[in-house]
């Protein structure tokens, strides 16, 4: 792929973000993901590529765009796979609060696990820790790990997990164990992503979330050199069956980051919708709106940080 795609992928996210930032607040969560779907999907459409949406906002029948097998670009360039989150954490939109994305990862065709919406656990910590930690191992011995990794004390940690009931054992284990726990109410990529980043302050991430968002972590931690994890968590027959006509017939299989994003040409772009801990969100005054986002590419390590004036006259 160009590299140039960089710079224009991350429009997309741009767009995204300045369309979903207008509902900030406003208790609107679906208003808020249309508009950040309608953007991105127009932004897309011009730029040089022949994309297919891997992962999208729902399954075909189910959603009016970016939806499974949609085909966006001008149709010329290069063939990719396109994974679509064009707001991590709705609700978070709606109710003003912290972290959330306008994000999307592409990579060559054929490169990114298709993975169904169902649940996945997972399990994700930056460079320092690559091949220290272990999905199916107990929660303390990934403290461990991580603490040793990062010569911190397990007190000193701090680990990312959705405040769900499913996470009850997980919270109180890893309380027992000393660290400190940042809980989220959504949005587990971006505490995934966090995790790659001292300045953030997040350790480690774990727990079960959408499987969707985990293919889209994953390929953000390919980019940044950090380990990710994850398990597909089918709770139903139907979603069994899913998998095995995937041919995944194991569901105990451990899913590391080549079989989640095969190659090393992938990117992975995201913009903030609101503040979070890496990315400021959008924030209008006047005929104008500012923007923060991340690109990176997996090929290359690099990480850039990009700072947008808009004219809102377009938009
Ligand atoms: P959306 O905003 O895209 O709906 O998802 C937010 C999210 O928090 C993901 O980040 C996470 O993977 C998933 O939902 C968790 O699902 P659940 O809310 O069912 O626990």
């Amino acid at each position: 792929m160009d590299r140039n795609l960089s710079m224009e992928l991350v429009r997309v996210t741009e767009a995204a973000a300045l369309a979903a930032g207008r509902w900030m607040g406003r208790g609107k969560k679906e208003e808020a993901d249309e508009a950040a779907t309608q953007a991105m999907r127009r932004m897309f459409n011009s730029i040089q590529m022949r994309g297919t949406v891997v992962i999208g906002e729902g399954e075909m029948d189910e959603a009016p765009m970016l939806y499974i097998d949609e085909q966006l670009g001008t149709g010329n360039g290069p063939e990719v796979d396109i994974a679509v989150d064009p707001i991590d954490g709705t609700n978070i939109v709606a109710a003003g609060t912290w972290n959330a994305l306008a994000i999307i990862a592409v990579a060559e065709k054929g490169n990114l696990l298709h993975a169904p919406d169902m649940y996945m656990e997972k399990i994700a910590a930056g460079p320092e820790s690559v091949g220290k930690i272990d999905i199916n191992a107990p929660v303390i011995d990934n403290l461990k790990a991580v603490a040793i990794a990062k010569n911190k004390n397990i007190n000193d940690l701090v680990v990312a997990i959705l405040d769900r009931e499913r996470h009850e054992n997980m919270i109180q284990e890893i309380r027992d164990a000393g660290a400190r726990i940042k809980l989220m109410q959504e949005g587990d990529v971006a505490a995934a992503v966090n995790t790659a980043f001292d300045n953030t302050g997040v350790d480690l991430m774990i727990g079960s979330g959408g499987a969707p968002e985990g293919v889209i972590a994953a390929t953000a931690l390919k980019c940044l050199g950090g380990e990710f994890q994850g398990k597909l968590l089918p709770q139903t027959e139907e979603e069994k069956t899913r998998l095995n006509k995937m041919g995944i017939t194991d569901f105990n299989k451990v899913l590391f980051m080549d079989d989640i994003v095969k190659g090393d040409d992938a990117y992975f772009v995201a913009t903030g919708v609101t503040n979070g801990e890496l990315l400021k969100g959008v924030h209008y005054k006047g005929n104008a709106g500012t923007t923060n986002s991340v690109v990176m590419r997996a090929k290359t390590g690099t990480i850039r940080f990009v700072d947008g004036k808009h004219s809102l006259e377009d938009n």
